[in-house]
């Protein structure tokens, strides 16, 4: 299953789930790790990362069982294993784990981990800001080695809202003494997520959904079950996919309340979107228009995870357009590949391209460098006349369950190879 072929220009109509957050998953489920308790995850996606990080917490002892409506995670046991290989280097979320471990065990040796290719990512505020809840950290070899005595509680003010880092806080944040407050902290729906987790688990946590979290120290935490909510990139995804081919779509338990700036957009290019209660609906003419400006920015803002797939919609639309990367510099590696197409993007500088639209993209042989850009490719090769074949698609299925499998149920021609 490296690759996915293509039939492109078939408008998609009809109805596809949407799966469980691939964001929301992956800190919750390291959150297991501070209970000695049973936790049950339901709507987990069965995604690549969330097989890596259930990899890894059954390497520090836990018992992870996949059971129909998502994973049991029973973590009374767990050692003091160093964490490292490919599903701690491939995947930026393996970080959580650093909060976890300090929370449960009060040590941690993590390898530096790596993610997608779309920019330098530091880990800068992780180690500062757990730094000053008591943690000492030094490096070995790659291996980074963290320690403390006893989290304390302190006010930590995040220069930048990393959503990561907030995480890290959050999670040892709950097992510190006393208070933690984060100010400038991310205010993305993944963070109320792993809130609302760690609240059922009988942790004190105010402020969910705002810049400034309180979180109450010290509680014992218990297990629980909980529902990941949907994933809002998967759903912007193929809702963007939609505006390129045209069609109407129901998006079933898309979360439209968090998506607020990309059903913006939609409109700005020219698709109807609307709300029922099954999720959101979208039709699309097919002929997108241009848009001054789209900028990516931190949540409530349009996120970064659907920047190439907005781009690759653009390149279709009657004029020109500019799209402007606040949050990741080299999020724009689809830009080339897009060309490869018969797209004509101009990247002016690491943060900004320019698409000239109005292309109608051909079908090639592509290759996908990185999850977010993968999955835009394959949009453009729905949009495209003739034959696409994606390569280099493991990176696609770290966060799309299925996506062959939901764009045939949309009516595209679409098979992975
Ligand atoms: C998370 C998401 C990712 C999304 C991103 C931004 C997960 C698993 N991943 O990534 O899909 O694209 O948020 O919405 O949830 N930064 C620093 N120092 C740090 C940490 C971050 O300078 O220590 C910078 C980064 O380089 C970047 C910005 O802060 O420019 C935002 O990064 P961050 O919010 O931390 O992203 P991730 O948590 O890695």
């Amino acid at each position: 299953m490296d690759s996915i072929h293509i039939q492109g220009g078939i408008a998609l109509q009809g109805k596809v789930c949407i799966q469980g957050s691939k964001n929301a998953a992956l800190p919750i489920l390291a959150a297991t790790l501070l209970t000695v308790e049973q936790s049950y995850i339901k709507n987990c996606p069965r995604i690549a990362d969330v097989y890596a990080m259930v990899s890894l917490l059954r390497r520090l002892g836990c018992l992870v069982t996949w059971r129909e409506d998502g994973l049991s995670v029973d973590s009374s046991q767990v050692g003091r294993e160093a964490m490292g290989g490919e599903a701690v280097k491939g995947m930026r979320s393996s970080l959580c784990l650093l909060g976890a471990l300090l929370g449960r065990c009060g040590e941690a040796v993590l390898e530096h981990p790596g993610g997608c290719v779309i920019g330098e990512r530091p880990i800068n505020l992780h180690l500062w800001a757990l730094e000053q809840m008591g943690v000492t950290f030094s490096e070995e070899e790659g291996m980074i080695q963290a320690r403390t005595a006893g989290l304390h509680g302190t006010r930590i003010v995040l220069p930048m809202p990393s959503v990561g880092a907030t995480e890290n806080i959050i999670l040892a944040g709950v097992m510190a003494e006393d208070d933690t407050s984060i100010e400038g902290a991310a205010k993305e729906p993944e963070i109320a997520a792993l809130c609302r987790y760690l609240q059922s688990c009988g942790a004190e946590i105010d402020g969910i959904g705002t810049d400034r979290l309180v979180i109450h120290g010290g509680n014992k935490l218990y297990g629980t079950e909980f529902a990941v909510p949907s994933d809002r990139i998967v759903a912007g995804t193929y809702l963007m996919a939609c505006i390129g081919t045209g069609g109407c779509v129901l998006l079933e338990g898309a979360p439209a309340d968090e998506m607020a700036a990309v059903l913006e957009a939609a409109s700005w290019m020219g698709a109807s979107c609307w709300t029922t209660e099954e999720g959101i609906c979208i039709q699309s003419s097919g002929c997108p228009k241009a848009v001054e400006r789209l900028t990516t920015l931190p949540y409530p803002g349009f996120p970064t995870d659907l920047q190439s797939a907005a781009l690759t919609v653009l390149t279709a639309a009657e004029g020109r357009s500019i799209v402007e990367e606040s949050i990741f510099e080299n999020r724009f590696r689809v830009a080339q590949e897009l060309n490869r197409m018969g797209a004509c993007v101009e990247q002016l500088d690491a943060h900004t391209v320019v698409v000239q639209g109005a292309k109608q993209l051909r079908g090639a042989e592509v290759e996908a460098r990185e999850l977010r850009g993968g999955a835009a490719l394959v949009i453009a090769g729905l949009m495209a006349r003739g034959e696409t074949r994606v390569t280099g698609c493991p990176y696609i299925y770290r966060g799309y369950e299925n996506i062959c499998r939901d764009f045939r149920e949309l009516g595209a021609r679409i098979v992975s190879v």
